[in-house]
C-alpha cells in the first residue's frame, strides 16, 4: 500500500529535503510550491512519485488547487505544514504591521488553510507535523533565553499562533488516532538560516522521517535538543 506526503514549501530548503528523503524510502510525496518554474525541481527528484501543486498557501485559492491534483480517493498519511519565511529583525516600533500580517498569514493561517483542505483525507494512525521554531515556544521567549537571537516580532508572533493552532487541533483530534504535534528543525543552514545555524536541511529530514512513528498528540519536538515546552 503506497504511503503519502503532503508537504507545503518545497521549493528548497527543508521541504526539499523532505520531499528527497520520503520520495527514496518509497513514499509518494504531494507537495506545493508557489512558483511554476519548480514543478521541474520537483519532478527531477522522481517524476512519478512527486506530485507538484502550484499554490500559496496564503491565497484563499488553495483548497482548490489541491483538489486538481490531489484525488479524493488518496489518503494522506503524514501532512507537514513548512513553508514559511522571515522579516528582517527590527525593534518592535520599527517593525512593519504589514509584515506580521504576511508571516501570520503564511505560518498560522496558511498552516490551518492547508489542514482544512486535506485532513478529510487523512487516514486513522496518520500525523501532522506543524513545522515550528524554538522562536514558537512562548515559554522560550518569555525566559529570555533567545534574547540575543535576532528575530522579528512577524516571525515570532506567526510561530506562536502556529503552536496555539496546533494546541487547539490536538484538542479537538485526541480522541482519534491523527496526531498534531509542533516540531522545531533545528538551527538549519537554509535561506532563512539564524546566525547559529548549524545543521544541514538534509540531516533534519531524516530526522523527520525517524521521528514519524513516534509522533505523540499535542507535544513540541525539538529535533536536536528534545521536547520543548509550548
Ligand atoms: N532554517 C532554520 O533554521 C529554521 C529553524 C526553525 C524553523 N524553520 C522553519 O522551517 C520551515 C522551512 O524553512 P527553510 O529554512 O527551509 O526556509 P527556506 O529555504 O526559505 O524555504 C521556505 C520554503 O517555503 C516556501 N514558501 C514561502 N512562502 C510560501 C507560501 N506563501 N506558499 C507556499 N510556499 C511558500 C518557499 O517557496 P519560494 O522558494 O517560492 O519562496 C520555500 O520553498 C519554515 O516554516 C521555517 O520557519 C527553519
Amino acid at each position: 500500500m503506497d504511503k503519502n506526503l503532503f508537504i507545503t514549501g518545497t521549493s528548497k530548503g527543508l521541504g526539499y529535503a523532505v520531499t528527497r528523503e520520503f520520495v527514496s524510502r518509497g513514499w509518494k510525496v504531494y507537495c506545493i510550491i508557489k512558483d511554476k518554474k519548480d514543478i521541474e525541481t520537483m519532478k527531477n527528484i522522481d517524476k512519478d512519485n512527486v506530485f507538484p501543486i502550484v499554490s500559496d498557501v496564503t491565497k484563499e485559492t488553495v483548497k482548490k488547487d489541491i483538489e486538481k491534483v490531489l484525488n479524493k480517493n488518496i489518503k494522506i498519511d503524514l501532512l507537514i505544514n513548512n513553508a514559511g519565511e522571515a522579516e528582517k529583525p527590527l525593534p518592535f516600533l520599527q517593525s512593519d504591521i504589514e509584515g506580521i500580517k504576511r508571516n501570520l498569514d503564511i505560518h498560522c493561517i496558511g498552516a490551518a488553510r492547508v489542514t482544512q483542505a486535506v485532513l478529510d483525507q487523512m487516514e486513522e494512525n496518520s500525523s501532522i507535523i506543524n513545522i515550528s521554531s524554538r522562536f514558537g515556544s512562548v515559554k522560550k521567549i518569555a525566559s529570555g533565553e533567545l534574547d540575543h537571537i535576532p528575530c522579528s516580532y512577524s516571525y515570532k508572533i506567526a510561530k506562536g499562533a502556529q503552536t496555539m493552532f496546533t494546541q487547539c487541533l490536538s484538542r479537538e483530534l485526541k480522541d482519534t488516532n491523527i496526531k498534531v504535534c509542533s516540531l522545531h528543525p533545528g538551527k538549519l543552514k537554509t535561506a532563512l538560516a539564524a546566525p547559529d545555524a548549524d545543521h544541514e536541511p538534509e540531516e533534519a529530514a531524516a530526522e523527520i522521517f525517524k521521528i514519524k512513528d513516534k509522533i505523540e498528540n499535542g507535544k513540541f519536538y525539538s529535533l536536536f535538543e528534545g521536547e520543548f515546552e509550548v
